[in-house]
């Protein structure tokens, strides 16, 4: 069944958009559906062909570079910019060409959309009245809708009156007061200081989770999604990269550009020297090749983390003794740039933790050995 039209609740202002009647129609399949989603702004294509499936209660994440076409595509599923080729399908139902009232979601922006001359409990209650519920029903939604963003008392406030973590909780009470059936929510936290951003991180995750709500959230603060995301969407110019969860995505990166915006990666040109690893330089790394032939150009990439300190009787692969050019003192750990004869130019980073380096000189000119384990090593052809 199709929500019915979400009277009054204007997606424009930031307001959730309402089905009337919830819990009727938990269909089989994904809860939304992208088939070959286009976007073009005259002769600039911002979105090129992109098809993707979020399950039921999936927290899902677009994330990528500045200009990469996540708030396009978040848009286009809102029904606020009409796609120029493809289909939207939510709950089993082609919505493509539904406005944004007919459509069966809540949407949070990263700047406070909150009505000013309204106070929260205005705020909160906004989609509801159109529910045409009693006042008692209201007011009981909206008090339990307070206490679960974690701000009971703030009721009679103003916007105004709240720091920007408190307005933005209310943003989310508000998309979420009438049981929307999609969550969007495009860097609703970004504004925010780091300290509120990773409590409020936590917060809608735990939301998140209770109410089992189907989520799409942009971002490009990677942190962020890999805390939040059930799958991440790696996006770079229009199109999607790669699709897979956290782990997924940071351990198993399919392509250089997902392996370079995740992370702090190294990456040095080799070529495949048999079936036992790579040549680099001079040095011979032992990794797997799978898929590769013999003698075909290959970028390998090591996330500075895999780059660790051993000594020097261990007798660990890809053992390789190097300078210590630089290091940044960072909290937990140090950050280093690693100089080796057997590279030649190029320098390696690698983070040592504190409390790994004790009774290891590492400073500006020291020598010191480390490994890289060949299950650390990301390798891409370059064909
Ligand atoms: N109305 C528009 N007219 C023309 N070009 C647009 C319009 N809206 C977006 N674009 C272009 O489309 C591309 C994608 O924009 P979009 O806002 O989706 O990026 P984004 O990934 O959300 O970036 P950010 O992280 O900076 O928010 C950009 O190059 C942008 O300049
Ligand atoms: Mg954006």
């Amino acid at each position: 069944m199709l929500p019915g039209p979400g009277s009054g609740a204007g997606a424009g202002c930031g307001t959730g958009v309402m089905a009337q009647d919830k819990g009727t129609t938990a269909g089989d399949g994904p809860l939304l559906r992208l088939d070959r989603i286009t976007k073009r702004f005259g002769d600039f294509t911002a979105l090129e062909s992109v098809s993707l499936e979020v399950e039921r209660g999936e927290f899902v994440v677009f994330l990528g570079p500045s200009g990469c076409g996540k708030t396009t595509l978040l848009r286009i599923i809102a029904g606020l910019e009409p796609q120029t080729g493809g289909l939207i399908y939510q709950d089993g139902h082609e919505i493509s060409a539904l406005p944004p009232g007919r459509r069966d979601y809540g949407i949070v922006f990263q700047s406070y959309a909150l009505f000013p001359n309204l106070t929260v409990f205005d705020n909160v209650a906004y989609g509801l009245k159109s529910e045409r519920r009693g006042n008692r029903h209201i007011a009981g939604k909206v008090a339990e809708l307070l206490d679960m963003v974690g701000l009971p008392g703030e009721a009679g406030k103003y916007p105004g009156q709240l720091s920007g973590g408190q307005q933005q909780r209310i943003a989310v009470a508000r998309a979420i007061a009438v049981a929307p059936g999609l969550l969007l929510l495009d860097e609703p936290l970004s504004a925010l200081d780091a300290r509120v951003r990773v409590h409020l991180r936590h917060e809608l995750k735990r939301l998140q989770r209770r109410l089992d709500l189907t989520t799409v959230m942009v971002t490009h603060d990677q942190a962020e999604a890999l805390t939040l995301a059930d799958r991440i969407v790696v996006m770079n110019h229009g199109v999607i990269e790669q699709v897979g969860s956290p782990p997924e995505i940071y351990r198993k990166p399919t392509t250089p550009f997902v392996a370079d915006f995740v992370g702090t990666m190294n990456f040095f040109p080799g070529v495949v020297a048999g079936r036992e690893g790579i040549r680099l330089g001079d040095l011979d790394i032992a990794c797997a090749v799978d898929g590769l032939v013999e003698g075909e150009a290959v970028t390998v990439a090591v996330r500075s983390e895999d780059v660790l300190l051993s000594s020097a009787r261990s007798a660990a692969d890809n053992r390789l003794t190097v300078v210590v050019e630089d290091l940044d003192f960072i909290g937990s750990y140090y950050r280093c740039v690693l100089s080796a004869a057997a590279l030649g130019e190029l320098k390696l980073t690698a983070d040592f933790p504190v409390n790994f380096m004790h009774g290891v000189r590492v400073e500006p000119g020291a020598e010191v050995s480390v490994t890289i384990p060949g299950d650390a090593l990301h390798v891409f052809s370059r064909a």
